[in-house]
């Protein structure tokens, strides 16, 4: 895939980045107000009653801060983090190996949980009702199964796709919380608090602009105040200005809207050679050179939430806001 200024997802070097902007405790944690105060009280009656907190499964695009949050449920829960991922684990050896070594109170995070092969997920379900592991001793006629118990922890998954989790392993997170994309207000706050980490000034009226072109996406929105710095630095500003933060998202190529050139290409090719649409995601994605995949998880679901497409039982049509931004006709029917 091409890089992109504004996907949802991690890129290159911005690993160590994210680590030094990734809030701590949930009252540093911006936005999400729903599943914060879910999660607050859960840990509060969770931490009187000395027990785990129950496994939480959250959801949502990428970059909306679901790593993140895991690594908070940790500090407020005073254990200790341990992570890992689904593609990360290809037998269930790995994850026994992993769920033996954990200790009393300990927050196990597994990434994109639903990437887990089927036959170490297995694993799992013993493990998060019962807190124990079935494991298989010896081979042949003396195979036999023996029952280790594991110290009591806390499952935290974190998944793009809630859709692509099988039933039975869905059922055992007691705690389910879906991240939304963040509004303006929310956003801006994170800009400013990244810039405060970053130790520049930023004009109001350029904060509420750089989260406005973010698609409601702390990633993208640190991503874009990152460039945004670098011109007005060159340009001798100690305050990051509203005009320069426009040159700047102008030479990054991130519209009005928030929208890059490839969600243009998405919406000009259904515009023009699908009349519209409906057309299926597999054609489109032909169309435009990407995978339908990429263009399931990554760029369409805030095309969705913004209203320039429709998911139609005989697939995807732009809506007549999508014309209205190119400033196109709507064709007659
Ligand atoms: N609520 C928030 N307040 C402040 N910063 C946030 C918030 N949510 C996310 N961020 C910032 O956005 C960055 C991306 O968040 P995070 O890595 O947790 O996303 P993610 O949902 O795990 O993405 P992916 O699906 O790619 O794994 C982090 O570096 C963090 O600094
Ligand atoms: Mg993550």
């Amino acid at each position: 895939m091409e890089e992109r200024m504004i996907s949802g997802e991690l890129q290159g070097e911005e690993q160590q980045i994210e680590l030094s902007l990734r809030p701590e405790m949930l009252r540093q944690y911006i936005g999400q107000e729903k599943t914060k105060e879910n999660l607050r009280i859960f840990i509060e009656a969770a931490k009187m009653r000395h027990e785990p907190l129950d496994h939480v499964l959250l959801y949502g695009p990428p970059g909306l801060g679901k790593t993140t949050l895991a690594s908070i449920i940790a500090n407020e829960m005073e254990g200790q983090f341990r992570s890992t991922s689904g593609p990360a684990i290809e037998r269930a050896g790995d994850l026994a190996a992993i769920l033996s070594s954990l200790e009393a109170g300990d927050i196990l995070f597994i990434d994109e949980i639903h990437r887990l092969p089927r036959s170490v997920e297995e694993i799992l379900y013993p493990a998060m009702e019962d807190f124990c592991l079935d494991i298989i001793v010896g081979n042949g006629p003396s195979a036999r199964s023996v029952r280790l118990d594991l110290p009591p922890f806390t499952l935290v998954g974190a998944t793009t796709r809630a859709g692509l989790l099988s039933a039975p392993l869905r059922d055992r997170f007691g705690v389910h919380s879906r991240l939304d994309f963040y509004d303006t207000k929310a956003l801006c706050a994170i800009v400013e608090r990244t810039a405060d980490i970053f130790h520049v000034g930023i004009d109001t009226d350029a904060a509420v602009e750089v989260a406005r072109r973010s698609r409601g996406t702390p990633r993208i929105a640190n991503r874009l105040l990152k460039r945004v710095r670098d011109i007005a630095q060159v340009r001798g500003e100690d305050v990051i200005s509203e005009k320069t933060t426009k040159t700047a998202l102008k030479m990054l190529q991130v519209d009005g809207e928030g929208l890059d050139h490839i969600d243009h290409k998405l919406l000009l090719a259904i515009i023009d050679s699908f009349r519209g649409g409906p057309v299926g995601l597999d054609t489109i994605a032909a169309t435009i050179g990407e995978e339908s995949q990429t263009i399931e998880d990554v760029y369409e679901p805030f095309l969705l939430q913004m209203g320039f497409i429709q998911r139609t039982p005989r697939g995807r049509t732009v809506t007549p806001k999508a014309y209205a931004h190119f400033n196109r006709e709507v064709p007659e029917a």
